[in-house]
């Protein structure tokens, strides 16, 4: 049997959960994360590098015989990783499980991947786009526009590159800062000024060799900081699996719509793309739109998805590497995931870092994925907003709660916070 060796970028609570999930493979001969965080620690090797230290990365790979590479952010893959690795004839051999810059363009350019959709009539919000050039027939546009109206920056812009304007005055402003001002630096240079959509919104993902693929368990992540969704947006405050909404006739509109076009789309522009796709989507009555295409896998979604794979993760990564994703099939575990989030308080603006948390030993019945945590001095302290996912199993969405809230009182940090209501709507 073959085995692999495995360096991992990134340092969140979804790589804690894929390093998790590898890590139990036989396939997987050494597993490291770059840079890794203390849970990441318990399932393989931390290194101290940057996953954008592309150098680095590629000198570590090759001193290591490292032979799947598996960016976890964005950041790597946008500014193009893949292309980095295959056109070096040193680290060619290496698989960079992951789109290559131009496919990682569905999430690096809303504009691209509007476009995507339009050329494959891939359901999406209506829209335009606009830039320095056609600034005053923007400002036109969005006179005339009904209301909400929804401003995209073109480019990455840490997920604050999104406004939901409520009045035409606010979406000008917001437009005009972002073109004029460039309050997103480059990225907002071109905006894409959409419908917006009424719905309610699920994540569905997809692993590809860029013919066939595999759908792993959908998720609906909770992006508000208060309860009742409610308060500004963050990363992600926890999600659950499955989607009680997404059935099979639901489903069955989401790949015929939606997953086939996008897959067949990237196929026949000669996109290179192996690795995940995350469909951002939204149900308007009972079909599905797309708000958002990722290059990789979400975060909370991860903590929840990759606990209902019951495939192995390494086999998977290897079927997708030869380009025989057609021989497998997708398991998923019955049970349902929840996760939630402790999070720093003041999250998401800003917060205090460095405090010792405890308590981990106590925590029963649930699995803990590190987040924004760090090692000091032999304690565990927080080291970022987000600091630490708790998912837990149930055979209902209420089932699975009742353990998680009994093991996020167990964990303890000063300034503690974290949404009691994941999954509320479907309870
Ligand atoms: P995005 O970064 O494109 O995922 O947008 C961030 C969030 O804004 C999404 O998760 C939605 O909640 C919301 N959003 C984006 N586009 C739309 C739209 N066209 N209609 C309604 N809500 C939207
Ligand atoms: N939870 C949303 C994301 O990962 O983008």
């Amino acid at each position: 049997m073959p085995s692999y060796n495995i360096l991992l970028l990134g340092s969140g609570g979804r790589e804690c959960a894929l390093a998790w999930k590898m890590q139990q493979s036989p396939l997987c001969e050494k597993l490291y994360i770059a840079p890794g965080n203390p849970g990441t620690e318990q399932y393989g090797t931390n290194v101290a590098l940057s996953v954008m230290d592309f150098e680095g990365i590629k000198k570590f790979c090759l001193e290591n015989n490292i032979d799947i590479l598996l960016p976890g952010p964005e950041d790597p893959l946008v500014a193009g990783i893949y292309d980095s690795f295959i056109n070096d004839p040193q680290t060619q051999h290496i698989f960079v499980a992951g789109p290559s810059k131009e496919g990682a363009q569905l999430e690096g350019s809303k504009a691209f991947a509007k476009q995507f959709m339009q050329r494959h009539r891939i359901p999406t919000a209506a829209y335009r786009e606009f830039n320095e050039s056609n600034f005053e027939e923007g400002i036109a546009y969005l006179k005339q526009h009904a209301l909400p109206i929804v401003l995209k920056a073109d480019g990455l812009a840490a997920g604050k590159g999104v406004v939901i304007a409520q009045s035409t005055d606010e979406a000008i402003e917001s437009f005009t800062a972002m073109i004029k001002d460039a309050q997103f630096g480059d990225a907002s240079k071109k905006v894409v000024v959409e419908e917006f959509l009424t719905g309610i919104e699920l994540s569905v993902f997809a692993m590809t060799d860029g013919t066939d693929y595999i759908l792993l368990p959908s998720a609906k992540d909770y992006k508000r900081i208060g309860e009742g969704d409610a308060g500004s947006n963050t990363g992600g405050m926890g999600a659950i699996s499955p989607v009680p909404f997404a059935d099979d006739a639901f489903m069955k509109k989401v790949i015929d719509r939606i997953v086939e076009p996008t897959v067949r789309g990237l196929r026949q522009e000669a996109i290179t793309y192996a690795g995940f796709i995350f469909f951002g989507l939204i149900k308007v009555n009972d079909d599905p739109y797309v708000i958002e295409y990722n290059c990789r896998m979400g975060d909370p979604e991860t903590e929840v998805v990759i606990p209902r794979l019951q495939n192995d993760l390494v086999q998977l990564l290897e079927k997708m590497m030869e380009g025989r994703m057609n021989e497998v099939t997708a398991l998923h575990d019955p049970r349902v995931a929840c996760t939630i989030m402790l999070v720093s308080k003041g999250y998401p603006g800003s917060y205090h870092k460095g405090i010792i948390i405890k308590g981990f030993e106590q925590v029963n019945g649930s699995m803990l994925f590190h987040a924004g945590t760090a090692k000091k001095d032999n304690e565990i302290v927080t080291s970022g907003g987000r600091v630490i996912a708790i998912t837990s199993y149930g055979n209902s969405i209420k089932e699975a709660l009742t353990t998680y809230y009994e093991n996020a009182s167990k964990i303890d940090y000063e300034g503690k916070q974290y949404r009691k209501d994941i999954g509320y709507e479907f309870i």
